[in-house]
């Protein structure tokens, strides 16, 4: 595929409203159709956009249980936000695809994608009222693959890590679609960045990284989460293997999952 190098993180794209260049990340605050266009292509996206199924907002907050008593002790109000109103458009999903060799599109049953042989299925173990599985559309020409990685309102795994946006992805599940990738992949894109879990997953298998968020609120936080995902792969590259079970534990909670 034709190269050509990203521009300079120093240099703020048109379209761009912030910059910020974390270790071998380069993170956009502003509209994927505005900043995509300034970008050279990349060897691939994954990415997670706004389904139209208006999962955003306060509404999320009532779902996930039918207890009230669990409910107010485990819902996060992540205020009101509007970005789930409608799928996002035609002309952007052609222009991700134009813009990269490999996709991996989550929600792809919702937008307009020829047909492929390889979805990523990621089953939830989910028993209340949320779908039980989400499906990622690739074009890659393998099989259907499928985790199953429990995310059931507050019964889910990850629970170490907070959740920060209303449809924030597990690390492990997008680490799991990162393995999915060819293996000469390069790069990755994530346009719809959110809270930053594609990028989390990206630092910690050394892959550089780009992001697109039009949200401050959510591109704040995913610099964060990046930033603590750098601090962590550079812990794990300069230490020797963990004799101490307990550091062991710890190497565990960022290791890949098993398919
Ligand atoms: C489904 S969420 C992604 C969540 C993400 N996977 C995570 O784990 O946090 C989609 C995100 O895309 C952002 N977004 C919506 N339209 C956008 C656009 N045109 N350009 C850039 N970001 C956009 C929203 O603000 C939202 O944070």
């Amino acid at each position: 595929m034709p190269r050509q190098s990203l521009p300079d993180a120093a240099v703020k794209p048109a379209g761009a409203v912030r910059v910020e260049r974390i270790g071998n990340a380069t993170l956009y605050l502003g509209r994927c159709e505005d900043v995509l266009p300034t970008l050279a292509t990349v060897d691939a996206v994954v990415t997670d956009p706004p389904y139209g199924i208006k999962e955003n907002g306060r509404r999320v907050r009532s779902r996930g249980t039918s207890s009230a008593r669990v409910r107010r002790m485990t819902v996060t109000d992540y205020g009101d936000f509007d970005w789930d109103e409608q799928p996002v458009s035609r002309e952007i999903i052609d222009a991700i695809r134009r813009q990269s060799k490999w996709q991996i599109i989550f929600g792809g049953n919702y937008f307009h994608l020829p047909p492929s042989p390889c979805w990523l299925v990621w089953d939830k173990l989910n028993t209340g009222d949320f779908a039980d599985c989400e499906l990622a559309w690739t074009n890659m020409q393998t099989a259907v693959r499928r985790i199953q990685f429990h995310w059931n309102g507050c019964m889910r795994k990850e629970r170490e890590i907070p959740r920060e946006h209303p449809t924030q992805k597990p690390v492990g599940v997008m680490q799991w679609c990162l393995q999915h990738l060819p293996a000469d992949v390069g790069e990755v894109l994530d346009p719809f960045m959110g809270s930053g879990t594609t990028g989390v997953a990206c630092v910690l298998r050394g892959l550089p990284f780009f992001g697109i968020e039009k949200d401050a609120r959510y591109f704040d936080i995913a610099c964060r989460r990046i930033e603590a995902a750098q601090r962590q792969a550079d812990l794990f590259v300069s230490l020797p293997p963990a004799e101490d079970p307990a550091d062991q534990r710890l190497a565990d909670l960022f290791a890949e999952p098993q398919p």
